[in-house]
């Protein structure tokens, strides 16, 4: 038996350390021995109503103990960075090589495993609107997980980017991300006069959504990726269509890992943090045995950026 991540409605926020059996790997898996892992608001949230015994974790980097039968993927020895659909919070876990990528020496394991679901979704939400070199970027919930990548992501690309936070504390944070203008408040009226926009990266959706997608421009695009204000999404259509052109993207990650594998995503951004022009946003770092803790610090907003356990 190995150590894993389980759901434990008896356990604070549903999470635990139990036994669980080894994984098993496909011919086109590598057995990787799990070094870090990162959390995300979804699975965290998801634990709370999941069966005893679930397997919730997207995020890890680890290194390859067992190579794909099937000769492809990293070497055993490799240190990766990995994206799983669940089960990813263990001590060892059975990585299809399409969602691994090595990584390079000065990236650490705690870096790395802020990459995948965080990173992937700023790097895929961005590639949505195209070439970037000086469009007009707006970032709703800049000081989310996400936020913080896909404003650093647009900066890279040479947008001009505007970002909304909804506290003045959280200035400082899209600040340092790189963003040109920080704008806050909640609704996201504030960002009109920043506009129009050829690219909106929203997580926040509800009312503010419904406000920023009227600033869109002409054959601009809007990624929606999550909803964490929560409420319905209200917004004049005739507005819309008349902008000529404009979109809205509904975005899953799960969807778009099966036409862009996560590997090639993962090997671009570990790159950038290795040559230092991306930073991991990570907030707090722990021991893996703090999960459930930590799952509450991060429910109840406690800190801005990524949390990180180590497994140890
Ligand atoms: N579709 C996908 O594939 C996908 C992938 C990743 C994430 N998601 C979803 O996207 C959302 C963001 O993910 P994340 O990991 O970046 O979460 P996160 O780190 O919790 O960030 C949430 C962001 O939204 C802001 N926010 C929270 N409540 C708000 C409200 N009522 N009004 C305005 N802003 C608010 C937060 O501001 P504060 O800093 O002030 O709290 C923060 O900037 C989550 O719902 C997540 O489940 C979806």
């Amino acid at each position: 038996m190995m150590k894993a991540v389980v759901v434990d409605p008896n356990a604070p926020e549903h999470l635990a350390l139990g036994d669980v059996a080894p994984p098993q790997a496909a011919p086109s898996e590598a057995l990787v021995r799990v070094k870090a892992i990162s959390l995300n608001r979804g699975e965290v949230r998801g634990a709370q109503s999941a069966q005893a015994g679930a397997r919730p974790g997207w995020d890890l980097a680890g290194v390859v103990e067992q190579a794909a039968v099937n000769g492809t993927g990293p070497k055993a020895g490799t240190r990766v960075v990995g994206f799983l659909p669940t089960g990813a919070w263990a001590e060892q876990v059975a990585v299809p090589v399409n969602a691994l990528a090595e990584l390079p020496e000065p990236v650490t394991f705690a870096q790395a495993a802020t990459l995948p679901v965080a990173g992937l979704t700023a790097l895929y939400c961005l590639e949505k609107g195209g070439g970037l070199l000086s469009r007009t970027v707006l970032v709703t919930g800049a000081s989310g997980g996400v936020g913080h990548f896909a404003v650093q992501l647009a900066w890279l690309a040479g947008a001009r980017v505007i970002a909304q936070v909804r506290r003045e504390d959280r200035v400082a944070v899209a600040r340092e991300a790189g963003a040109h203008e920080v704008v806050v408040g909640e609704d996201g009226m504030a960002v009109s006069p920043f506009g129009p926009y050829d690219l909106i990266v929203d997580g926040v959706g509800g009312v503010l959504l419904g406000n920023v997608i009227a600033l869109l421009a002409p054959d601009g695009t809007c990624v929606a990726y999550g909803s964490t204000a929560g409420g319905q999404l209200t917004f004049d259509l005739r507005h819309f269509f008349l902008t000529g052109g404009a979109s809205l993207y509904g975005f899953i990650l799960f969807h778009e890992v099966r036409s862009r594998p996560a590997a090639h995503g993962l090997h671009r951004l570990a790159q950038l943090l290795a040559a230092g022009t991306l930073r991991a946003p990570i907030a707090v770092e722990a021991g893996w045995e703090e999960i459930g803790p930590m799952a509450q610090r991060l429910l109840d907003r406690d800190f801005t950026g990524k949390a990180v356990l180590h497994v140890t």
